[in-house]
């Protein structure tokens, strides 16, 4: 499996105090993608960023958005997550009781389709919708909040779903993660087949560490495990 490993940027974990600052730092550091949570306090018992916040970032810089949708029925929100720019719309498998049509209204609305699975959904949820999906995000923390630890089971499910995918001809199809993707186990989770990784407190934001510094380093970890492949 020979797949770049792309870098995202947690875009709730930055400074709302200086939010352009933050940006050119990430763009100086070349990081892939802005990672947008939108959070509606219903699907999870929190709120966080919004159509808004999209239209400021692209306003300063032109990192493609990845939008990560914690909403209930997240079909009420595809094409406005579109229209704001966004180039992968991610919904919960949790969400929506028609997860099919959903990733479709995606696709017809021009983005690149995201699936989402809390912790505690199996993989096994996507065997029949695996030709409609850009993207698997293996939630390594349960979503809504920053700062957790990973749950230790999300790593053997890591290396599951990379296995489902190469057995069943869908290797092109990216696994991100998000949730204390972590200097510490960005090396695991890549070996383990994961090829988006969402950096917030724990990496990319690191309070230790400058923005530039913390993408250098992520780089550094990922180029070690794609050398030793
Ligand atoms: C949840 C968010 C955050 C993000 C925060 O969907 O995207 O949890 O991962 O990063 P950490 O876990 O590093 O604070
Ligand atoms: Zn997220």
């Amino acid at each position: 499996m020979s797949k770049t490993v792309k870098l995202e940027a947690s875009l709730a974990c930055a400074n709302f105090r200086n939010l352009e600052a933050d940006i050119e730092q990430l763009k100086a550091g070349g990081i892939d993608y802005l990672h947008i949570d939108i959070m509606d306090g219903k699907f999870v018992p929190n709120f966080a960023l919004d159509f808004g916040i999209m239209d400021t970032a692209r306003k300063i810089c032109d990192i493609p958005q990845e939008c990560h949708l914690m909403v209930v029925e997240p079909e009420r929100y595809i094409e406005k997550t579109v229209a704001a720019g966004a180039e992968y719309v991610a919904i919960h498998y949790e969400a929506t009781y028609h997860v099919q049509r959903a990733l479709q209204q995606i696709r017809d609305a021009g983005a690149k389709s995201g699936i989402v699975l809390n912790p505690a959904t199996p993989i096994t949820n996507l065997e029949y919708i695996l030709d409609d999906i850009d993207m698997i995000t293996i939630m390594t923390v349960n979503p809504g909040f920053a700062g957790q630890k990973l749950i230790p089971a999300m790593l053997r499910k890591i290396t599951d779903t990379r296995e489902l995918l190469s057995s069943t001809g869908h290797d092109h199809i990216d696994i991100q993660v998000d949730g204390n993707v972590s200097f510490q186990h960005i090396p695991t989770m890549v070996a383990a087949g994961a090829t988006m990784l969402v950096g917030g407190t724990s990496s990319i934001f690191h309070k230790d560490y400058s923005i530039g510094a913390a993408i250098a380093a992520v780089r550094e970890l990922v180029k070690g495990i794609e050398a030793a492949q």
